[in-house]
């Protein structure tokens, strides 16, 4: 959580955002995964509807959401982001954006480093684009692998790919 935070610090810094947004970055950063050790079945009883339906690994995203709405917190864009870091969301502000790409490209984690260090360089300037980018990479993983895809992370790459031609899946 420290390096995600500080990684979304840096990126708020880059892009001249004010002292308030860089602590509001910085918050997404420490608070996501406040409940992630919790036991799913636990926080499952937590969490309002729709997202009781979800599985254990992401329900701790609306858990801690919903926790620091009860204790007071009202910034809605920090606690959507927060929410739906674990599927996504289409109504993502830039806080949203900006803490899925920094969950995904915190240098703690080990694999395609290369390929992290360059979106991590980027994301700064062009936040949406290497957005788009780790979840085209991520829903690609999961059709190579015949997985079914979260409604909530497809919203998100249509939104992210608006503008592109549209064609049908039944168009070869
Ligand atoms: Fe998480």
């Amino acid at each position: 959580m420290v390096r995600v935070a500080t990684l979304l610090g840096e990126w708020a810094t880059r892009r001249g955002e004010s002292e308030r947004e860089k602590i509001r970055w910085m918050a997404a950063g420490y608070l996501h995964d406040a409940l992630r050790d919790e036991d799913p079945e636990r926080l499952r009883g937590h969490v309002p509807a729709p997202f009781d339906e979800l599985p254990g690994k992401v329900l701790h995203g609306p858990a801690a959401a919903d926790f620091l709405r009860k204790e007071g917190v009202d910034d809605e864009e920090l606690l959507h982001a927060i929410s739906y870091h674990t599927v996504g969301s289409k109504d993502f502000g830039e806080i949203g954006f900006a803490l899925v790409a920094a969950d995904f490209l915190e240098p703690g984690r080990k694999m395609r480093e290369d390929w992290r260090a360059e979106l991590r360089e980027r994301a700064a300037g062009d936040l949406r684009e290497v957005v788009k980018e780790i979840l085209a990479d991520r829903l690609g993983s999961l059709l190579e692998r015949r997985r079914p895809l979260g409604l909530e992370a497809v919203d998100m790459w249509n939104l992210l790919s608006e503008g592109e031609p549209w064609a049908s899946a039944s168009e070869f």
